[in-house]
């Protein structure tokens, strides 16, 4: 299957970094699932929950879907400069509640995540996207650390920050709330960033009766991928009053392969790192008051029917695989 309508474009080579977390299980899915995207790698880091449960659930999901052969690697416990803050109201105590998951994959890469991310980027003939969907403390110091590797990344395609949205406090997303200091490194890198914020993500969402149609399914995947989402929009429920599952980070996978799922607009956005009350919002200039030249595509809208569509194609895709 396919995330985008055009046929003849080669598949888009990728690296998830992330923090599962349920969104973030279906961004790995659609990644494996879809032949427009080669998924060279996923490395973990610290964000919904701890750095050893987030890095334990990728293991069980990539049981789950039978992908046995892609680099893995553990990344950063802790935020650049700050104490962790983790996400156990929206994704629960392990990060990953709401069904029982196979036994974790056995093989995984004895590097850091940093240094598995920089192996992948230079044996690569082409230039590779990163796609991070947790806080950017990895993709940060991988920048750091391996400047002499920038120019051989194509782009970032990032969940994370909003225009007019927030979540985690008035002001901010959590991915970059957990790490401003990361963020602010990433946003002033020069390179090219796709910014898939919260005015996008929250409308990517599977509503209760999406849910209530995954969970009945005779499909191994699609039934355990049901009753986590299940899971998740109960908290989402409890906590922001949404009815739904909003798949932030699977958005952001499926604009690496098919940048016009969304609508963006080019915008300079700056990371507040000091601020009393607005630490990690991404400060959006829209009207062009600051004059400076964007340094980021903003997803600002989705097509929601699309993106529906392409998740019942990947559970249903990887159903097939895993039967
Ligand atoms: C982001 O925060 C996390 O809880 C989700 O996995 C997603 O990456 C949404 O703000
Ligand atoms: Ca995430």
């Amino acid at each position: 299957m396919r995330v985008s309508p055009d046929t003849t474009s080669p598949a888009v080579p990728i690296i998830i970094d992330c923090d599962p977390g349920h969104d973030d299980m279906v961004a790995i899915m659609t990644a494996f699932a879809a032949d427009d995207l080669d998924l060279r790698g996923i490395t973990t880091v610290a964000g919904n929950q701890t750095g050893e449960k987030t890095f334990l659930n990728a293991r069980r999901i990539l049981s789950l879907i039978g992908a046995h052969d892609i680099p893995l690697a553990r990344g950063c416990d802790v935020p650049l400069v700050r104490p962790l803050r983790v996400a156990e109201d929206i994704h629960g105590d392990s990060g990953l509640d709401g069904a029982d998951l196979p036994a974790p994959r056995e093989r995984v890469s004895p590097l850091h995540a940093v240094d598995l991310i920089a192996d992948l980027v230079s044996s690569s003939t082409e230039p590779i996207t990163l796609v991070p969907t947790g806080p950017l403390t990895n993709i940060a110091l991988f920048l750091r650390r391996y400047p002499e590797l920038i120019d051989r990344i194509a782009s970032v395609v990032l969940m994370g920050g909003a225009v007019a949205e927030s979540n985690v406090t008035p002001a901010a997303e959590f991915n970059i709330y957990v790490d401003p200091e990361a963020a602010d490194i990433v946003f002033r890198s020069g390179l090219s960033l796709t910014m898939v914020g919260l005015d996008a993500t929250n409308k990517a969402m599977l509503d209760p009766d999406d849910i209530a149609r995954l969970t009945a399914s005779d499909g191994q995947v699609s039934c355990i991928v049901g009753k986590l989402l299940a899971f998740f929009a109960g908290t989402y429920e409890h906590v922001f009053g949404i009815a739904g599952a909003p798949l932030h980070d699977a958005l952001a996978v499926a604009v690496a392969a098919a940048p016009d799922i969304v609508t963006t607009r080019d915008l300079h956005v700056a990371i507040e790192t000091k601020g009393d009350h607005t630490v990690g919002r991404t400060v959006a200039d829209v009207y062009g008051v600051t004059g400076q030249t964007p340094n980021a595509s903003v997803a600002l809208d989705v097509d929601v029917d699309r993106f529906r569509t392409l998740m019942f194609d990947v559970f249903s895709q990887l159903d097939t695989i895993c039967r």
